[in-house]
């Protein structure tokens, strides 16, 4: 062990090939990188089971070749048991919450202006990635883990208000559908929201858009999730089923915003783009395996002025924003805890399509509860 180690021994469920997703990580130790004076070290509570966790694993998207083994989770909240010297707005045994992102170079104009999400030279993914800032060269490794060690800059308080285990998804599920929502304008100039699939991602667009004072439109491949979807604040839910074309008649133009949050992989974008009014934004943010996105005829975009997007994940400060506006407005995520020891039963559940909505891993040894 080097020097700057602490006797902590980094131990977490490691996806060793592409079985993993079908609930075959195997516990392993693994080192961390070297701890620098602007990292943090948390005892990991809370890590939520995002659906880029299961892509990764399955290697879905072709990134994970040659990349195992991999410790994934990215929605981690946990106590600080170690600030170094440079780090300045945290203290030890606070409880702090680290995304998707760990690293950036802090340096450029995107990171300057707060967006470290569009790093002109790229982020470090919190497991997948490689550091370069400090500990050039090492592997992240996420939180479905005892600990986690990266960098302060990236972690955030967790407020009074919000449990921390219903935070936990929202340092990527929740941060990610957050910052569309509000960049377009949900419940001010884009009064009519649609949210295209209702899973992690989706239902805490459906609660964010309808607390911001959207008409939120639910849009769904199957009816099962009908009277969740109203629960949770739709106004109406369309199911489009086999024919979407059939499913949208009558709703033609009829929505300001949409956000793509479904990994479907054969997803009718001339379709959606068919429910926007002109100026309408429809906001890609869910990636499916396949990859690249169908054709779109340009006479959809020409003769209705609409726009496709996509958005990454959020800033430091979209993360706090969004642990903010769910304080404040007293928003509460739907979340199942899992002990960390049945993260592969977890797993197994969420890539058969059976969370409802977010399933959180809990470690009960670091303080984090099974029951709300
Ligand atoms: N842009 C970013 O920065 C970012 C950040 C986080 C996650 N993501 C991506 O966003 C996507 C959603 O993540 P999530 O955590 O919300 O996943 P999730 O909980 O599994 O939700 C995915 C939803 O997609 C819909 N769906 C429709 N057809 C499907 C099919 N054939 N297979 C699977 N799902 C289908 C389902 O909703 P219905 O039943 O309602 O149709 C399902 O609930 C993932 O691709 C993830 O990688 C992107
Ligand atoms: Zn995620
Ligand atoms: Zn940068």
């Amino acid at each position: 062990m080097s020097s700057n180690q602490t006797e902590r021994k980094f131990e977490g469920w490691a996806a060793m090939d592409e079985n993993a997703v079908k609930g075959g990580m195997k516990w392993t130790e693994y080192e961390p990188k070297e701890f620098a004076e602007d990292d943090v070290e948390l005892e990991i509570q809370y890590c939520g089971i995002c659906g880029s966790d299961l892509h990764t694993m399955s290697n879905g998207w072709g990134t994970t070749k040659g990349m195992y083994p991999q410790v994934v989770g990215h929605e981690i909240v946990g106590k600080v048991v170690r600030v170094g010297k440079d780090v300045k707005h945290l203290k030890e045994g606070d409880v702090a919450g680290v995304g998707a992102q760990c690293d950036s170079c802090l340096e450029c104009v995107n990171c300057k202006n707060g967006e470290e999400n569009y790093c002109s030279k790229g982020l470090t993914g919190t497991y997948g990635g490689k550091f370069s800032r400090t500990s050039a060269g090492s592997k992240s490794y996420g939180g479905y883990a005892n600990y986690w060690r990266g960098p302060a800059h990236f972690t955030v308080l967790i407020p009074e208000g919000v449990d921390p285990a219903e935070a936990a998804p929202m340092m990527c599920g929740g941060t990610t559908v957050f910052t569309p929502l509000k960049q377009y304008g949900a419940g001010t100039t884009a009064k009519d929201v649609g949210i295209v699939g209702i899973g992690g991602l989706g239902h805490f667009a459906v609660l964010f858009a309808a607390a911001m004072g959207a008409n939120v439109t639910a849009i769904s491949h199957s009816h099962k999730k009908d009277e969740d979807a109203k629960k949770l604040g739709a106004k109406q839910v369309i199911v489009t089923g086999d024919d979407t074309k059939a499913a949208f008649k009558g709703h033609e133009r009829s929505l300001d915003l949409i956000i793509v949050s479904s990994n479907a992989p054969d997803m009718p974008f001339d379709a959606y783009l068919s429910l926007l009014r002109p100026h309408g934004h429809l906001v890609i943010v869910g990636v499916a395996e396949e990859g690249s996105l169908p054709n779109v005829h340009p006479f959809n975009l020409i003769m209705s002025n609409v726009h496709i997007s996509g958005s990454a994940i959020g800033s430091v400060k979209g993360m706090e924003e969004c642990l903010k506006f769910a304080g404040d407005n007293n928003i509460k995520a739907w979340v199942k805890r899992y002990p960390m020891k049945e993260a592969n039963e977890a797993v197994k559940s969420m890539n058969e399509g059976e969370a409802r909505y977010r399933y959180v891993l809990v470690n009960e040894e670091h303080g984090g509860k099974l029951n709300a």
